[in-house]
């Protein structure tokens, strides 16, 4: 797993579920079997698991199985660091961690609730400190989720956590914009940031964070809410979400992950939303479902987080989700952390087609959904729903 250096060569060793993102002298190498590489300036820049591909119904023209086309609008990109790119940067930038081996760290992912998720999430985010270590880890995103089937990912990033690491902004924007440009042109994946604020550290300091991040205002689309949400309801932050609107900036927030559906309702008349993120809870308010419903308010829902932090039932077949789609609401599928809950956006598809039983025609509606609730123009919605489209005519 780990490169051996052999004489001026390094090698990599891959299992197989594990992809190897591999950039040297400007090519970009993917591949799920083992690889060699030669030359000092090749290097890993990301390890993301690989989706094998027996667990995709679809074909593609030559009938070999593909994940279905989606947006991901629900990702945090600090939660794609992977254990293995988590060990390397660790080392590399001489950061403590519990552990150096990336299966036991992988291993003690299990946790009670939200705020036990979050304690080890930011613990780990320590060890980004380069312009480089944003770069890689958001390359090996794009990478990953290309390979899962994603055409457009819209990205949360954290930035107070990284400036109160004592990491320059911006070293985040450039790792992060380098990074972006290149899965553009390199994979051909769309993608675009959101910037959230940290619900705990209260609306003064989300309104600091935006200020502070304006002279990058070309470089994300929206803003977004996130970290412990009982006790921190979206109406701390209405003056933040208010100077956004100003700036023509796109505005979700999580809520109704663990708190009530109030703070989705605040979410709607205080922050204006365009999205909720979460909002399972919503469901407990047949008024909230209706006014969701009516105005087309996406909800972008995380099943294998939810199980993960213990945000829905254990057991994914009493999820909510297909009551959610009957009401009449526009759901999404997304990942939020996939290396905490173990899967990316594919590895959700595949999840809801094996425990909910959902049919190609039900998965469609959702890879349709992902299109329709993205900040994408109307003219590239349309050729992904197309896409999706001739995917569920293959996948009958
Ligand atoms: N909820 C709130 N904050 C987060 C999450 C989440 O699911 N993931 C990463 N930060
Ligand atoms: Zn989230």
């Amino acid at each position: 797993m780990r490169p051996r250096v052999l004489g001026g060569e390094q090698s990599f060793e891959c299992r197989e579920r594990l992809v190897a993102v591999v950039r040297g002298g400007g090519e970009l190498h993917h591949t799920g079997e083992a690889l060699g590489v030669a030359g000092s300036d090749r290097r890993e820049v990301g390890w993301h698991l690989l989706q094998p591909r027996r667990l995709y119904s679809g074909t593609n023209e030559e009938g070999v199985a593909m994940p279905w086309p989606a947006a991901e609008l629900h990702v945090h990109i600090e939660g794609t660091i992977e254990s293995e790119f988590l060990v390397a940067a660790a080392r590399r930038n001489d950061v403590a961690l519990p552990t150096y081996d990336p299966a036991e760290l992988t291993a003690r992912y299990v946790f009670a609730d939200l705020q036990s998720f979050l304690d080890v999430h930011y613990s780990n985010l320590a060890v980004l400190r380069t312009e480089r270590d944003f770069h890689d880890l958001a390359l090996g995103y794009l990478t990953r989720a290309a390979a899962g089937g994603v055409r457009r990912a819209e990205m949360f990033f954290d930035p107070q956590t990284h400036i109160n690491n004592g990491v320059p902004i911006e070293a985040v924007f450039a790792g992060l914009g380098s990074a972006l440009a290149e899965g553009r042109e390199t994979l051909g994946i769309s993608a675009d940031l959101i910037m959230c604020f940290l619900r705990d550290l209260g609306g003064d300091a989300a309104e600091e964070m935006l200020r502070a991040a304006l002279p990058f205002r070309e470089q994300f689309i929206g803003v977004g809410l996130d970290s412990t949400e009982i006790g921190y309801p979206p109406s701390l932050f209405t003056k933040a979400y208010a100077m956004a609107e100003v700036e023509g900036l796109h505005r979700v927030a999580h809520a109704g992950e663990e708190a009530d559906p109030s703070y989705v309702w605040e979410a709607l008349d205080l922050l204006k939303v365009e999205r909720v993120d979460h909002g399972n809870r919503a469901m407990e308010d047949v008024d909230l479902v209706a006014r969701l419903r009516d105005e087309r308010i996406a909800l972008t829902v995380c099943p294998l987080s939810n199980i993960a932090l213990k945000t829905a039932p254990p057991a994914l077949r009493d999820h909510p989700l297909p009551r959610m789609m009957e009401a009449g609401l526009l759901v999404t599928v997304s990942s939020d952390d996939p290396t905490y809950f173990g899967g990316y956006v594919d590895d959700n598809f595949a999840a809801i087609e094996a425990e909910l039983g959902f049919s190609q025609q039900q998965l469609a509606t959702l890879a349709h959904n992902s299109f329709e609730a993205s900040f994408l123009p109307e003219t590239e919605k349309a050729r992904l729903r197309a896409e999706v489209d001739a995917y569920l005519v293959r996948s009958r």
